[in-house]
């Protein structure tokens, strides 16, 4: 399907080109994006690149089928893929992101191994490292920088978080930042950072008072916690802050390209809509949307209305032939006024944004779970799109893409 006006999207250039270097799924929950993240990256190596794709929250089978048995921040290979990439030269490797593996493994690498024991150990921190509103995407950023840094592959796929919103993943840096520089954590860390008893003497007074306030709230452990952390996080301060920052701005360099997955449904392709017009703002190169899980109808020249009067003549009371062929008809009808709602849906979203390539991928029968069903998913997003758009789309993506 491409709806109306929009151009379509062009995802086998995108992939085939060697200045794509990071491809990201997003979209709000429960619309595709683990798997067009896998698709995409099993496509990627088909076509001959050197690919990782990490994951987050993959459904168990489609992780067995990747040859990820747990959670890993390594990239491992997927060894059922070879088969599948072996005559191009390209090469898949997956991994799975441990949120908490990797909040320890940067306290790690930036604090002494006595000082990364006691924020490793620190009640608030296990709290926040699991559980902080934001810390999963906050984190899928800083493990992707990583995985850029290595320069091991040559094409990144990032699926994202399941939030309700995918604006989260895009906010999280910021968020993240903002919490460890906010006022309360300034507040309760300053008496440690500041040092001076002149200064002690002046905010000493409003301290202790919102202290005993913080601490009849939350109790005097989680301040005693909290105090600790912050203090043990001192060092690492103003790292947070820059780390955010590199990784945001990684995301807006031309070798990235954003891919906006939503469903045909109203809920998703408003959020989709949000996504687009935050992309646009903040600068960020978006590919275009894949609406996934479409119901194509699969007779077009039948109409609804027909299929309907056809099974009305057909039953009551005949044959078991025409009764099975009744039922046909209705089933037929009842996908075509799907596929007439999702097309409007579609059509809606291409006239508010008609820069944005769009390609529809059909609901498969049965989840996608194998890697013979995502290979299949794969072939749906990468089919070539006629010559005369090709060059549309694709002066279109760099129009989108900021200049360096
Ligand atoms: N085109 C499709 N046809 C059939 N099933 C699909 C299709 N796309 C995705 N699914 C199935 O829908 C379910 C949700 O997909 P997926 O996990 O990729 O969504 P998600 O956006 O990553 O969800 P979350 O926000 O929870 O992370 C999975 O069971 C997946 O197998
Ligand atoms: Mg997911």
């Amino acid at each position: 399907m491409t709806a109306g006006s929009s151009p379509p999207l062009d995802l086998a250039a995108l992939i085939a080109d060697p200045d794509t270097r990071i491809i990201v799924c997003c979209g709000a929950g429960g619309v595709g994006k683990t798997t067009m993240s896998a698709a995409l990256a099993l496509a990627a190596a088909q076509a001959g690149r050197q690919v990782v794709v990490m994951t987050i929250d993959p459904a168990r089978r489609l992780a067995q089928s990747l040859g990820l048995e747990r959670l890993d921040n390594t990239p491992r290979d997927v060894p059922a893929a070879a088969e599948l990439t072996a005559a191009s030269g390209g090469h898949l490797q997956a991994m799975m992101l441990d949120m908490k593996r990797t909040f320890d493994e940067i306290v790690e690498a930036h604090s002494e191994p006595a000082r990364a024991r006691q924020i490793l150990e620190n009640p608030f921190y296990q709290a926040l490292s699991s559980s902080f509103a934001g810390t999963q995407e906050y984190m899928a950023m800083e493990k992707l920088g990583q995985l850029r840094e290595t320069g091991n592959w040559d094409l990144i796929v990032v699926d994202t978080p399941p939030s309700r919103s995918a604006l989260d993943f895009l906010d999280a840096p910021h968020r993240m930042s903002r919490f460890l520089d906010g006022t309360m954590i300034r507040l309760l860390s300053a008496p440690g950072r500041a040092g001076g008893r002149v200064y002690l003497k002046v905010v000493g007074a409003g301290l202790a008072i919102f202290g005993r306030i913080i601490n009849k709230i939350l109790g005097g452990q989680l301040l005693k916690d909290v105090s600790h952390f912050v203090g043990a996080l001192d060092t690492m301060f103003g790292g947070f802050r820059q780390r955010a920052q590199a990784t945001y701005d990684l995301l807006r360099q031309p070798g990235t390209a954003f891919l906006v997955v939503a469903a045909p449904e109203p809920d998703a392709l408003r959020e989709a809509s949000y996504f687009v017009d935050r992309l646009s703002s903040d600068q960020m190169p978006l590919a275009g949307l894949v609406l996934n899980r479409v119901h194509p109808s699969t007779a077009p020249g039948l109409s609804a209305g027909r299929a309907e009067g056809a099974a009305e003549n057909l039953s009551p009371g005949n044959s078991r032939n025409d009764v099975l062929a009744a039922s046909l008809l209705l089933v037929h009808a009842q996908r075509s006024r799907t596929d007439a709602q999702e097309q409007r849906l579609a059509r809606r979203f291409a006239s508010a944004h008609p820069d944005v390539a769009l390609r529809s991928v059909p609901a498969a029968a049965q989840d996608v779970h194998d890697l013979d069903a995502l290979r299949q998913i794969g072939a749906h997003l990468t089919t070539p799109v006629p010559p005369l758009r090709k060059t549309k789309t694709r002066a279109k993506r760099a129009s989108v893409r900021p200049t360096a």
